[in-house]
């Protein structure tokens, strides 16, 4: 049966208007305010927003990390994301030296299938290149439509590549047409400084943030985009948590270099101090690169309004408090990094950008879903309300204030960064490919539901 989404506002990232909303099966067949929606079943939507549903680029889910597991799967990670307004993750897909890629990819298909909850879809990591991978990469591309390729500049010994491999990279994906992600911090520096932390015994969460200054985020940033330039492929860098990295992307794109910035929620709202937090709570704002000192939170607000970065991920990878980032209790180093916000990452960009007036609607469906689907080869069948495209869709209503809380969100873990957070707006009602999948607070799709996406290649916007 068809739905009509009625009395709403609908905002996409270009427009800001009253119309209804027409579904048939899983797209949108047609907008307007005097559209013929026969005996279609309606959605009421007066007083609320109608947005596209929001595309979190940057998600680990059932990813093995810092000897453990998040604590989030593609089923409770993807049950959160709807219940907060993301109808479309694309996730990390880990590879290890001497690995074929296609049995990664194979072992990320099975963590995703029959579990998945919304749409999703896949980048690649790169952790060696070497004959074997230049020949398997072309059907990376072409077959499974993955379309992005991420390597990680620091955890030395870990993920870390050099920088040979990371310019051999950048010239294959611009041969054929993927898009490099990098994690930008100077992974050499930050391991000289680790061990120097850990020698003069300085063991306490704060050492993360004192040992990872954001002169090593800036310098990689910069690193990787001079390498970027001399391939002539575009670069986008994901988490970027500082003032000085957002700057380097915004000089390289004055500079017209192909140069695109992520950041997140975390960065946006909290700072290097909730890591002194006594009792080592200070453990569950462990992220790299670290929280930063307050200021740099308005420069990046000013950079997603001025478009010198275009998306927000959640980088959403949760570790519970208890028997995951306690392994750190004793070394900084061993605590897992990262953190869940794959939920909660729609309603705080809402209210700390769009409520408080640090940026406007269309600026924030852009940074919430529309750039996203676009730089990750998804638009317009994501990222958008638009005749054809999938009716994924958010019914938002702005006046709802809600608190965030483990007590009350679905993620896996057990707590909440966010903990006590008065947020205004809430996801009333959400739609995936015309499904209603959230209604009522209550989850109503069904597990495995969500499909894999197989991206187009990359085009300049
Ligand atoms: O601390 C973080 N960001 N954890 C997730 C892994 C990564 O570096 O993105
Ligand atoms: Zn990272
Ligand atoms: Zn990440």
């Amino acid at each position: 049966m068809a739905k009509v989404i009625k009395g709403g506002t609908v905002v996409t990232a270009s427009d800001i208007y009253q119309a209804n909303v027409l579904i048939e099966g899983e797209k949108v067949i047609s907008i307007g305010e005097n559209i013929d929606s026969g005996d279609a079943e309606i959605i009421d939507a007066k007083g609320c927003y109608v947005f596209p549903g929001g595309v979190d680029p940057h998600t680990h889910l059932d990813m093995p990390f810092g000897g453990t597991t998040t604590a989030d799967d593609f089923e409770t990670g993807t049950r959160a994301a709807a219940f907060g307004g993301t109808t479309t993750v694309v996730d990390f897909c880990l590879t290890r030296k001497g690995e074929p890629l296609k049995s990664a990819i194979q072992t990320w298909h099975k963590k995703a299938d029959g579990k998945a909850l919304i749409d999703y879809g896949f980048h690649l990591m790169i952790s060696e290149i070497n004959d074997n991978v230049l020949g398997e990469l072309s059907q990376v591309v072409a077959e499974e439509g993955i379309t992005s390729l991420k390597l990680f500049m620091a955890y030395k010994n870990v993920f870390q590549v050099d920088d040979g491999t990371l310019f051999q990279t950048l010239t294959k994906a611009k041969e054929l047409g993927a898009l490099v992600q990098v994690h930008a911090e100077n992974g050499d520096v930050i391991d000289y400084l680790t061990k120097k932390a850990l020698a003069e015994e300085n063991t306490d969460p704060i050492y993360h943030a004192l040992t990872r200054p954001p002169e090593a985020e800036e310098e990689a940033t910069g690193r990787a985009i001079a390498m970027a330039a001399l391939a002539d492929a575009p670069l986008y860098v994901v988490h970027v948590s500082c003032a000085a990295a957002a700057n380097k992307i915004k000089e390289a794109r004055d500079a017209g270099y192909k140069a695109w910035g992520e950041t997140c929620p975390q960065y946006l709202v909290l700072d290097i101090t909730a890591l002194e937090k006594p009792d080592f709570e200070g453990a569950k704002y462990v992220w790299s690169p670290p929280l930063r000192e307050k200021w740099n939170q308005e420069e990046l607000w000013a950079a997603l309004r001025n478009g010198s970065l275009q998306t927000v991920g959640s980088d959403q990878c949760s570790f519970n408090f208890a028997g995951q980032k306690e392994l750190g209790r004793n070394d900084f180093t061993k605590i897992p990094n990262g953190g869940p916000l794959i939920e909660d990452r729609f309603s705080i960009l809402y209210s700390e950008g769009v409520h408080k007036g640090r940026i406007g609607l269309n600026t924030f469906v852009n940074v919430v879903s529309t750039n996203a689907a676009k730089l990750f080869g998804l638009f317009p069948k994501k990222g958008t309300i638009a005749v054809g495209s999938d009716a994924d869709i958010v019914i938002f209503d702005p006046k709802a204030e809600r608190t965030l809380s483990a007590f009350t969100h679905h993620m896996n873990v057990d707590y909440n960064p966010f903990e006590g957070m008065k947020v205004v707006g809430e996801p009333v009602t959400v739609l995936s490919r015309g499904e209603v999948i959230v209604r009522d607070k209550q989850f109503l799709g069904k597990k495995g539901r969500g499909e894999y996406l197989r991206r187009a290649t990359f085009q300049q916007y």
